[in-house]
């Protein structure tokens, strides 16, 4: 297993670690704060500032490190830790924008990955914000995989260090959205000895060869590629014929 070091000591009420969707984890007003942070970040646009927004433009993507404090943090850190078995942080976290306005010539790729440069954290958080297009999960479990569409609201526990997950190939249409927030936690000690190291190059050449050694992750890469390649086939196909 990847990362078994750092495998969650406990999984909530399982055993192992089973991927699972949580509904109304967050009560309307918390929602409202979170929004309030994502605004606060886009008000910082074009400031040098680590909570302005990021665009990635080969993948569509504009991402917001949003700025958690006070009794949110606490309830999402309680969670976290209750889950992981010992006390985790927040270590990092990310509001993602994926819309054809932040690239019109590229579509989102998130092909079979471990969270590399985060491969010390125990716990992955996915919440589903807004979006008018389905765009599964898929998770790895235990060589088994398994594929979640997540509604607004959902939120989807994973270990994303140690379980190769990806989003299903997709075509991105004008007007096409969709809005996540993902959340990584790890102890703090672990954060503040590895974070750095983590990001060499070397380290991290070396985990992708573990990850090629020790997984299934080229034959997951190899039928993402086929995939997106049909789909692409597929999606031209339809506009000449249109
Ligand atoms: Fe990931």
């Amino acid at each position: 297993m990847i990362n078994e070091a750092y495998k969650p000591k406990k999984w909530g009420q399982y055993n192992d670690v089973v991927p699972h969707v949580i509904k109304g984890f967050f009560t309307k007003e918390e929602l409202d704060e979170v929004y309030e942070l994502i605004n606060y970040g886009k008000s910082l646009e074009g400031k040098d500032d680590f909570h302005a927004p990021l665009v990635l433009p080969k993948m569509a993507r504009q991402q917001i490190e949003l700025k958690f404090a006070g009794k949110l943090l606490e309830k999402i850190e309680k969670f976290a830790s209750d889950f992981v078995g010992e006390e985790v942080k927040m270590t990092h976290n990310s509001y993602l924008s994926y819309n054809k306005k932040h690239n019109p010539d590229a579509d989102p790729k998130l092909p079979p990955h471990f969270d590399s440069d985060n491969y010390f954290t125990k716990l992955t958080m996915d919440y589903q914000l807004e979006a008018n297009v389905d765009w599964p999960v898929v998770i790895d479990v235990n060589g088994e995989v398994k594929s979640f569409s997540l509604e607004y609201g959902d939120l989807l526990v994973f270990w994303g260090a140690g379980a190769i997950h990806w989003r299903e190939p997709m075509i991105l249409d004008n007007g096409d959205n969709c809005e996540v927030l993902t959340m990584h936690f790890a102890t703090w000690k672990d954060f503040e000895e590895l974070n750095l190291p983590a990001r060499e190059p070397e380290a991290r050449e070396l985990r992708m060869k573990e990850w090629k050694e020790k997984s299934k992750y080229s034959e997951y890469q190899h039928n993402y590629d086929a995939k997106m390649v049909e789909l692409k086939d597929a999606y031209i196909r339809k506009q000449n014929n249109a």
